[in-house]
């Protein structure tokens, strides 16, 4: 296909919308696709009515299952969602897992604790990212009640996004990536008489149990290129531009063959007059896309709390809020923590987010 236009349109995306318009962007591959930007005399996330299984959706996790084990949240080949809240008591029995499906991204959205790996430990707080890679036997031992989301990964291996022409060393150097303390473990075992004798592993969804004479957790060096890591959002460099909009892709922490991790952090609002300093409306044509709202002030959406994860699937647009252009102005910088996954192939829901969700949420477009 080849550039062109008709009517009104604006000669660099995101500025200089006309008054009184909206910009929609319709793109292909992510934001890296072709893409269209349309001005609309209003947002197409005016709906009156949604009459069909398909609209926006919105979760409250805080409600999620709090009896230990993984509650299903979302899902499609290549990446399941989970919560899981665990507490000091449901580690008491010092049952380590292994995940023979995929990798397992563990985001600590509450809690402080210790995680046990074979190759070392790695003590967790918000906003870290643990990444556990497939068949790695680990183990959390929670100072506090702790939830984790947990973005399974299915395809493949997780890699670090291509950061093209700024850089291996923009949105986060490698050196920030922090391994694991296998001499700090061999103490806390010995201090704490700790012994892991179990490990359940879980392949195509199904549990095997392996028990032991003796500690699984017994590595007494290791080396090479596959290991456990952890990154938190706090060390994260959002790229940004202060004259215009940058794209949702400009934020990927983590790439899978068929989705992304990105993290949204606090950054400064957009200087330019004339620029858009609200996300911009937009169909995302080949992604679904899952947000989850970790702490902060979530300014272009409204009633949202901490621990909401909302679920856009394609076929329609979204945006922000209508009250979202009132809040952007005075403020010179955001504050919103969250996690974003954008998957390739649609998602499907587990039966047991209804009683999660909040089943208005498609008319919270509606001016209040
Ligand atoms: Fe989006």
């Amino acid at each position: 296909m080849y550039f062109t236009s008709q009517g009104i349109f604006t000669r660099q995306a995101h500025k200089g919308i006309p008054e009184g318009c909206v910009e929609e962007e319709q793109g292909r591959k992510g934001f890296y696709g072709a893409v269209s930007h349309l001005i609309r005399r209003k947002a197409s996330t005016r709906w009156k009515l949604i009459d069909g299984p398909l609209k926006p959706r919105m979760f409250d996790l805080v409600k999620a299952d709090k009896s230990g084990r993984r509650q299903r949240l979302l899902y499609n080949q290549d990446i399941t969602l989970y919560s899981q809240w665990v507490s000091p008591d449901d580690a008491k029995n010092l049952t380590a897992f292994r995940n023979a499906d995929g990798d397992s991204l563990y985001f600590c959205h509450i809690g402080t604790g210790t995680l046990l790996t074979e190759y070392g430990l790695l003590k967790y707080r918000p906003g870290d990212y643990l990444m556990i890679q497939k068949c790695i036997a680990h183990l959390f031992l929670p100072e506090v009640d702790s939830q984790f989301l947990i973005i399974e990964n299915l395809s493949g291996d997780y890699r670090e996004p291509d950061r093209g022409m700024v850089g291996k060393n923009a949105v986060y150097d490698t050196a920030q990536l922090e391994k694991p303390d296998l001499t700090g473990q061999q103490e806390f075992l010995q201090k704490n008489k700790a012994r892991c004798t179990v490990v359940e592993v879980k392949h195509t969804d199904e549990i095997t149990r392996f028990e032991y004479e003796d500690c699984v957790f017994d590595v007494l060096g290791w080396k090479g290129d596959l290991f456990p890591f952890k990154l938190n959002m706090d060390q994260l460099m959002p790229l940004v531009s202060h004259r215009a909009h940058l794209p949702p892709s400009a934020h990927t922490t983590f790439v899978a063959p068929n989705f992304v991790v990105c993290s949204f952090v606090p950054r400064p609002v957009e200087s330019d007059e004339d620029a858009l300093k609200v996300p911009f409306y937009h169909q995302n044509i080949d992604y679904d896309e899952v947000l989850f709202y970790h702490n902060g002030d979530f300014f272009s959406r409204a009633n949202l709390h901490s621990g909401m994860m909302s679920f856009h699937p394609a076929g329609f647009p979204h945006g922000p809020h209508p009250q979202a252009f009132e809040k952007i102005k005075g403020m010179t910088f955001t504050n919103e923590y969250a996690v974003m996954i954008d998957t390739r192939r649609p998602l499907l829901r587990d039966a047991s987010t209804e009683k999660l969700e909040l089943t208005e949420y498609w008319k919270s477009w509606q001016k209040p």
